[in-house]
């Protein structure tokens, strides 16, 4: 009984692929694959079992959306480990949002497609701040984990005041 509920899920999983597996995955970018649990906040290019809960990871389209509702996840996790001096969790989020960073770049913005470049610029700002919070963390620095995470809000202001 186990075996066929195992079974239907698989054919149920693969009843995704024969409709679009190359023409509309080409055209859209791909895919992410996220764990959206909020105490711990998981993105990556591969289908499976999150890393750190170990539960199935929840696929979804490259869009802005999908990757700004995970990057609002892993921000607020962010938050609470600088609170918390949590340094190792900071970097997780750091890489998390650094990973985000690159997959943005690579996408043109629905509202105002002709300033892609600007765009990509934006999203490669992201990734610096990300990286400049997971070298205060290394370093155990407080304060520039603090100011980290304050750059790190104030660059989103930015590009949504442009973008959103
Ligand atoms: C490179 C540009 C860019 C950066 C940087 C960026 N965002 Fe966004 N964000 C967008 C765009 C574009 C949208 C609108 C997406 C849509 O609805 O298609 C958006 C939408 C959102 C949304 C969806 C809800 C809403 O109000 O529209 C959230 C939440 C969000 N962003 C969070 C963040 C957070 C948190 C940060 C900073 C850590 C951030 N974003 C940084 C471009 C950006
Ligand atoms: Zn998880």
């Amino acid at each position: 009984m186990k075996q066929m509920g195992l079974a239907l899920m698989i054919v149920t999983c693969l009843g995704f692929f024969p409709s679009g597996v190359s023409g509309e995955d080409a055209a859209s970018g791909g895919r992410v694959y996220v764990c959206m649990d909020p105490a711990h906040p998981y993105i990556g290019d591969l289908a499976g079992a999150c890393p750190l809960c170990k539960k199935d990871l929840t696929e979804k389209s490259l869009s802005v959306e999908a990757l700004m509702e995970s990057l609002a996840v892993f921000t607020k996790a962010m938050n609470a480990d600088v609170s918390a001096g949590k340094t190792d969790s900071l970097k997780q989020h750091a890489e998390g949002i650094v990973f985000i960073s690159d997959k943005l770049a690579g996408i043109a913005p629905a509202k105002k497609p002709e300033k892609q470049s600007e765009f990509k610029k934006l999203a490669g700002e992201l990734a610096e701040k990300a990286n400049a919070i997971l070298v205060a963390a290394d370093a155990k620095d407080e304060a520039g984990m603090k100011a980290g995470y304050k750059n790190l809000e104030s660059l989103c202001k930015s590009c949504h005041s442009v973008f959103r």
